[in-house]
């Protein structure tokens, strides 16, 4: 595990923009796994503003998210879906049919999320799979537990995801209590990791995950048994760190 620490989150996010550009210019074709919440947007303003540059060019690439609300359908304001779209797909020339996210509206879930791991598989497993962390030190939306998850599933939502997760859903509306998510042994299969981390809120997790034992109560922590995963903090997010 590489764990890089910036004065600022927007350095950062640089990096990790730089790292995504950097695998989409070594291989034009590559199989992304891309995430949502407020971590990634500085991201992907840089990612289009490097396609509108020329630097990158992404109609070979093939991208998978790592989650979705069950119930939640595409054109819904809040799903992942709706998300992607208006964050980053609809500004580059990554091809619809390139885009992969999990449907939470798919009538069997299960069947779902085992299509959704092998098309992965047959795409040859995720180039670099970009992640933020939860304040609980999820990644993805595979929530602190007694073991590791391996593959994808449907999640019921802690209670402090739910808390977290509100403020991207209007006043009153009802926020869905299950996620299908990428799991555990699905995101360890990437071939490379960027994780980013910012401010403070996310410091005890960022310690749990960097120094703590791999404990699936800190689901991050799996993530130093990867063979290449990068770790980019700003100050805050770094601030509980010891070594
Ligand atoms: C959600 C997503 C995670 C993300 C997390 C952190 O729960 N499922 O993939 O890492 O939020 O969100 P934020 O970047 O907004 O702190």
């Amino acid at each position: 595990m590489n764990v890089c620490v910036y004065p600022n989150g927007d350095l950062a996010s640089a990096a990790a923009a730089m790292l995504i550009a950097g695998q989409v210019i070594d291989k034009p074709g590559s199989v992304l796994g891309l995430a949502t919440g407020s971590t990634p947007l500085p991201i992907y303003r840089e990612l289009i503003a490097m396609w509108h540059r020329g630097v990158i060019d992404f109609k070979n690439v093939t991208t998978y998210n790592l989650d979705e609300y069950v119930g939640l359908g595409p054109d819904h304001p809040c799903s992942y879906r709706r998300f992607m779209q208006e964050n980053l797909f609809s500004h580059i020339n990554v091809p619809q049919d390139s885009i992969h996210i999990p449907n939470g509206l798919a009538q069997d879930l299960d069947a779902e999320c085992a299509a959704y791991d092998a098309a992965i598989a047959a795409a040859g497993q995720l180039d670099l799979q970009l992640l933020g962390l939860g304040a609980n030190g999820h990644i993805g939306f595979n929530e602190p537990a007694a073991v590791f998850t391996t593959h994808s599933y449907c999640v019921k939502l802690s209670a402090q995801t739910l808390r977290d997760n509100r403020r991207f859903f209007e006043d009153g509306a009802s926020m869905p209590s299950h996620a299908l998510t990428m799991g555990i042994a699905s995101i360890m299969q990437a071939k490379r990791i960027v994780l980013v981390a910012t401010g403070g809120n996310k410091a005890a997790a960022v310690r749990a995950m960097v120094e703590g034992p791999v404990d699936p109560m800190a689901p991050a922590s799996i993530l130093q048994m990867h063979r290449h995963a990068t770790i980019l903090l700003d100050a805050d997010a770094a601030s509980l760190l010891s070594r």
